[in-house]
């Protein structure tokens, strides 16, 4: 499963990014891989959450380059971002990204929709994502009425459901037991594979890291080491 002759689907050189004048990525160089999962640790203020952010087009970086299959998207503008975001990323946070007032089929649908897929349309291709994470019976349930790690399925169900290049998720177990993040640890690890997207997981927990091919680790702004799974 480690995919390592594949070309790189996201590629980044020497990223720079300061907050005033404290710099919290100093040159980071790394390169994603598709169907691959790639798990980036280190202490708390080390800059996993910058550097997720500017991979994935949710904040500018100063200097240095990012390439999405090959194609230079470090200046993009808002608008151009926001789409890059929509198309070709998916997201999974520590909790809390579901709209509560849909039902999860709607929740996970609602992608679709934003890219110009009829809601028929939209809600057939999402209900395909529920048996195999697990989630069958559960497309009329609202947020409130799953558990956290149902919840979190569904949240990757909405993230991989435009089958995007690259799946971000930021201590998507960060809320979870560690029964429950195992679990949703292997869906999230198994379905992107499935898809074809390539992984990358911040998290501060060696038993979620395990999960990837390579574990890379940050402290104060670079990246420091590289761990790659037996
Ligand atoms: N929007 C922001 N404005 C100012 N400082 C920030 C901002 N985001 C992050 N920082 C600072 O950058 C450093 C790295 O933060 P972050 O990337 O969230 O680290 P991690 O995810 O590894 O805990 C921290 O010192 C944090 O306070
Ligand atoms: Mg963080």
């Amino acid at each position: 499963m480690n995919n390592a002759q594949a070309p790189a689907v996201l590629s980044v050189h020497a990223l720079g990014k300061s907050y005033g004048d404290v710099p919290v990525l100093r040159g980071v160089s790394l390169e994603v891989r598709a169907g691959t999962a790639t798990a980036i640790m280190g202490p708390s203020g080390s800059g996993k959450s910058t550097l997720l952010h500017c991979m994935s087009g949710i904040v500018k970086p100063d200097s240095g380059a990012i390439l999405l299959s090959g194609r230079h998207i470090e200046n993009l503008g808002e608008n151009d971002r926001s789409r890059l975001r929509r198309e070709s990323y998916g997201f999974v946070f520590q909790s809390g990204q579901l709209l509560p007032e849909l039902p999860a089929i709607e929740n996970v649908a609602l992608p679709l929709v934003l890219n110009g897929l009829s809601i028929a349309e939209a809600k057939r291709t999402a209900h395909g994502f529920f048996a195999p994470l697990g989630l069958d019976g559960l497309q009329d349930r609202r947020p409130g009425q799953m558990s956290g790690g149902q919840s979190q399925r569904v949240a990757i169900a909405r993230a991989l459901v435009t089958k995007p290049a690259v799946l971000f998720a930021d201590e998507p177990t960060g809320a979870l037991d560690a029964q429950t993040s195992w679990e949703v640890m292997r869906v999230l690890r198994d379905s992107a594979q499935q898809i074809g997207s390539a992984l990358v997981v911040v998290t501060h927990d060696a038993e979620v890291a395990r999960w990837c091919d390579r574990t890379m680790m940050m402290q104060a702004g670079s990246l420091v080491g590289t761990q790659v799974a037996a």
